[in-house]
């Protein structure tokens, strides 16, 4: 379905934005292998999450769901509590849901097949086929490209140290959750930290899990066979939704936005770093701790912006929002240039190419990069049509765009929002002041 997004004034008021999406996704995981009832509040119901839930069905668990609430309660069955699925478990649209839930069926006693949709179908799984077959795993890629479908049979594991060629936390997360099940410790370095929620969140239900940082790098260590425990969580907002309404804030004139509850764990908090590099005005207040992860409030205010250069270790503390960068981008004075995000081009769609033509639709001077872009701010952004390439964060980067835009933008396929945000539309025009 298209949608038109016609140019705003401003934005103003208050807003409290889904739960976080990976604290979702890990807060299903986890509670399925733990003993007990997992309840979770502010669940994120979006396809993505949803597709995780139906792979845990397929493996035996049962849930309790109160979608008008977003709450989740997970019956869980412990470490060894799965059962072997009847059917391929169909992981969508998510990355997530594919290489963890990978992790932990390298530890069953029963064999699965994992598939998703053509974007998953195209996304590299090399990168954990490697480590899990160095745990002693037995993966398969069906087709032999290393991508989905994966077919898993089982066999004993043992642990490994691992040295991690590029920072994902997908990556980190799948070989630390096989590392539950191996024979001895297992260890993941990564040159710069990814999101560390499972780290944080495993050590919750009261697995052996400890992160220090070492000469090589970030170290995650776990011990195998120490049984979970259900918790209690309540899931903070995702700081990668926020960032749409955040740069919405920032880029239209008289602008004042309050974004409630916004998870603010460092390790995924680059692009307030990189706001502040550029000159934009965000207060963080009321800083608080919600059942082991930083939460706080976020006043947004409408800022001149200017062009920053950003790489190294803070690309993995922005990568998802690197689309909505770019839109910021084309509203700064100035030439910003992003470097080290080579990641961008393995994600649901390249979004080095997708965010590059979407912009350049606009009117906006874009130079892809190998590793990222070059854009310079400052040209006027006209109406025109926008493929979504069914890539949700561009769907909704572009939406923002679109408003600071001099005429109407058609967003194609604007529905995949619903991977991840499925009120999106609805909570952007709330907001928006009309001239
Ligand atoms: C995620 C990690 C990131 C991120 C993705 C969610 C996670 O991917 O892009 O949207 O929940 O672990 P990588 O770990 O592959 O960088």
């Amino acid at each position: 379905m298209d949608r038109i997004i016609m140019p705003a004034v401003s934005v103003k008021g208050e807003i409290t934005v889904p739960g976080d999406k990976s604290i979702s996704h890990r807060a299903v995981m986890f509670g399925a292998i733990a003993e007990g009832d997992t309840r979770i509040s502010n669940y994120l119901m979006s396809a993505d999450c949803l597709s995780t839930i139906s792979c845990f069905e397929k493996l035996g668990i049962r849930f309790t769901m109160e979608k008008s609430s977003n709450s989740v309660t997970v019956h869980g069955k412990g470490l060894q509590g799965l059962s072997a699925p009847s059917e391929v478990l169909y992981t969508g649209n998510s990355g997530t849901t594919t290489r963890l839930i990978t992790g932990i069926l390298a530890g069953q006693n029963f064999g699965a097949v994992l598939d998703g949709d053509a974007s998953i179908r195209r996304r590299p799984m090399k990168r954990i086929i490697d480590p899990l077959r160095r745990m002693g795993a037995g993966i398969e890629s069906e087709k032999g490209n290393d991508c989905a479908p994966l077919r898993i049979t089982p066999a004993p594991l043992h642990g490994i140290d691992y040295l991690s060629p590029t920072a994902s936390a997908q990556v980190k997360s799948c070989i630390l959750l096989a590392g539950l099940y191996a024979e001895g410790k297992t260890s993941v370095t990564e040159r710069a930290l990814s999101r560390n929620h499972t780290e944080l969140m495993l050590s919750g239900f009261g697995a052996r899990i400890s992160s220090e940082k070492t000469p090589d790098g970030w170290k995650a260590s776990i011990d195998p066979g120490v049984p979970l425990h259900a918790c209690d969580l309540c899931v903070p907002g995702d700081i990668s939704s926020a960032a749409y309404f955040m740069a919405a804030a920032l880029i239209l004139p008289g602008s004042e936005l309050m974004i409630r509850n916004v998870g603010v764990n460092p390790s995924r908090c680059g692009i307030l770093e990189a706001v502040r590099q550029m000159g934009g005005r965000i207060r963080v207040l009321d800083r608080r701790t919600q059942g082991g992860e930083d939460a706080a409030d976020l006043l947004v205010s409408s800022s001149g912006l200017h062009g920053i250069e950003i790489g190294g270790e803070l690309i993995p503390a922005l990568i998802d929002e690197i689309p909505i960068l770019a839109v910021l981008a084309a509203f700064a004075d100035g030439t910003t240039v992003i470097r080290d995000a080579a990641e961008l081009r393995v994600k649901e769609s390249d979004r080095i190419e997708t965010t590059t033509r979407a912009l350049r639709a606009m009117g906006a001077r874009v130079t892809p990069s190998p590793d990222g872009m070059i854009i310079e701010g400052g040209a006027p952004l006209k109406g025109s049509v926008i493929d979504s390439c069914l890539d949700h964060r561009i769907a909704m980067s572009m939406a923002v765009a679109a408003l600071a835009a001099e005429g109407p933008v058609t967003i194609k396929d604007a529905d995949c929002v619903g991977i991840s945000y499925p009120s999106f539309y609805s909570d952007l025009e709330g907001l928006r002041i009309r001239g």
